[in-house]
């Protein structure tokens, strides 16, 4: 496995959070932000970018996936946004890490910008478009990673299109 990948993994801080979002998340009807789903994101993700020929490494893909929703538990617990919480906590666990200054950057972006349901133009737009970038490629595999075709709960759900709409 990709070294920087496998030092995640073992980190107390990725570890801690996981954990403690699984607990939160326990009663959750909706969408969970596991592992089960991390790892959906990254295998996805890394197929578009095989797919499409775009220039980035798997450890740098799966390291985004891994990190991307690790500020959910702040958002639980303190009220700050994942967004915020998570790119500072990836910061934290990258640099320990050893991921390079450029990676833990775009990482950084991506886990800012990251969007995980998309419009009802952004679906249309993804009818035809192919992803040209990492953000866009991970936006698509974040979406897609949910089964909303299979969701016990899928009429009480915020989300304006449904995952099973885009599924290839
Ligand atoms: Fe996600």
């Amino acid at each position: 496995m990709d070294e920087i990948v496998e030092r995640i993994l073992r980190h107390p801080l990725f570890r801690e959070n996981m954990q403690k979002c699984f607990e939160l998340e326990k009663e959750r009807t909706f969408c969970h932000h596991d592992m089960v789903h991390a790892l959906n994101v990254a295998r996805i993700c890394y197929i578009l970018v095989l797919e499409e020929r775009l220039p980035y490494r798997r450890e740098l893909v799966y390291s985004a996936a891994l990190l991307h929703d690790i500020g959910r538990t702040a958002q639980y617990t303190t009220g700050e946004s994942h967004h915020a919480a998570g790119a500072r906590l990836a910061g934290i666990i990258l640099k320990d890490c050893g991921a390079a200054d450029e990676d833990i950057l775009l990482i950084q972006q991506i886990i800012k910008e990251h969007c995980s349901h998309i419009s009802a133009a952004e679906a249309e737009k993804w009818k035809t478009n192919k992803p040209k970038n990492l953000l866009e490629a991970f936006d698509l595999a974040d979406f897609w990673s949910r089964s909303c075709g299979d969701c016990a709960v899928r009429d009480e759900c915020y989300w304006e299109v449904k995952s099973d709409a885009l599924v290839r």
